[in-house]
């Protein structure tokens, strides 16, 4: 009798992105396929110069304190964060880069392959949706899948998010501080297969061939309960605000010109239709959340808006 080989979506992807000739592997950064929020420009950095402040405060002022932003990509983030900290923070803050793509040469910035155990604040910008899955069609015994995506219909593919809520737990385990991942993504409430490619700017049909980006939305509500303790999932669009970010017009001439345009970047990274909507997970460890951002409302992510299907 024949038998037809079961196909490998987690190794085929994982090749796809990281292997020799893989997507990232090779070199490729996001600025040339994709936009995201460190690319919009220094606002988001701004937002989370005064995060890392915050957490600096509670966690007493210690002599290092680390910003570490995992999946990296070009290096735009943890440049911006290290170019705009300021008098004492700055004095004490090491920066670092987390890429399994080549690192760029970028002032203030040391770049590792593997997440180091940190005291400050360690940032995930669209890292989660980049781990490779296994895909499903349900019906589906998976434990993942009969946890946290009971409502899969016969026939129908999902990811199985179990590599990310690994991912995640391990890099908040390394964390004294906090740990923030901002990415698209679904609750339980509002799962669906959004398994994709991106290039050049294009959102294109998945090929493992390495040509293409490879991407699905996160769970971070699973990813949230993996890693456990002290933690708020809120929108993009509400944490920014909490964190003095909301763009107002003022002034005459060019001051008036570049608070325009400032004000305009801002409302790209609010857009609760698009950059807006992302979720932002925020873990404690070692401090209060309360103590990083005001109660918030939880984030429900609209599937009419979800910013790239
Ligand atoms: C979608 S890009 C996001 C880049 C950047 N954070 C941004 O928002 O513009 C995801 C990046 O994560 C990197 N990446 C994925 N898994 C990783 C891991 N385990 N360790 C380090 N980098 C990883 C990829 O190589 C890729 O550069």
């Amino acid at each position: 009798m024949h038998t037809c080989p079961v196909f490998d979506w987690e190794a085929a992807w994982h090749a796809a992105l990281y292997g020799p000739s893989g997507f990232f592997a090779r070199g490729e950064k996001p600025s040339a396929h994709f936009r995201t929020s460190p690319l919009v420009g220094p606002e988001l950095a701004v937002a989370l110069v005064e995060l890392l402040s915050r957490v600096d405060a509670a966690l007493g002022f210690p002599p290092v304190v680390d910003f570490v932003d995992v999946g990296a990509g070009g290096g735009e983030l943890a440049f911006a964060v290290r170019s705009l900290a300021t008098g004492s923070l700055a004095a004490r803050l090491r920066v670092t880069a987390v890429e399994l793509g080549p690192p760029v040469e970028l002032p203030g910035v040391r770049w590792t392959s593997a997440v180091p155990e940190c005291v400050g604040l360690l940032v995930g910008h669209e890292w989660l949706d980049s781990i490779p899955c296994p895909v499903v069609t349900g019906p589906s015994s998976d434990p993942w899948i009969t946890r946290w995506w009971p409502s899969l219909a016969d026939g129908a593919q999902a990811e199985v998010g179990a590599p990310r809520d690994a991912a995640w737990a391990a890099a908040v385990a390394s964390v004294r501080g906090a740990a923030l991942a901002v990415d698209y993504g679904h609750l339980v409430s509002s799962r669906r297969f959004t398994l994709t490619g991106y290039r050049a700017g294009r959102q294109v049909p998945v090929v493992f061939d390495g040509s293409c980006d490879i991407t699905a939305h996160v769970a971070l509500d699973a990813c949230a309960a993996a890693a456990g303790g002290d933690r708020v999932l809120v929108s993009q669009r509400d944490a920014l605000a909490a964190l003095g970010l909301t763009g107002t017009v003022s002034g005459s001439g060019w001051e008036w010109l570049e608070s325009a345009a400032r004000a305009g970047r801002i409302a790209e990274l609010r857009d609760p239709a698009g950059l807006g909507s992302f979720g932002w997970l925020l873990h404690g460890n070692g401090i209060p959340v309360s103590s990083l951002l005001p109660p918030l409302p939880p984030w429900c992510p609209d599937p009419a808006s979800f910013p790239e299907l």
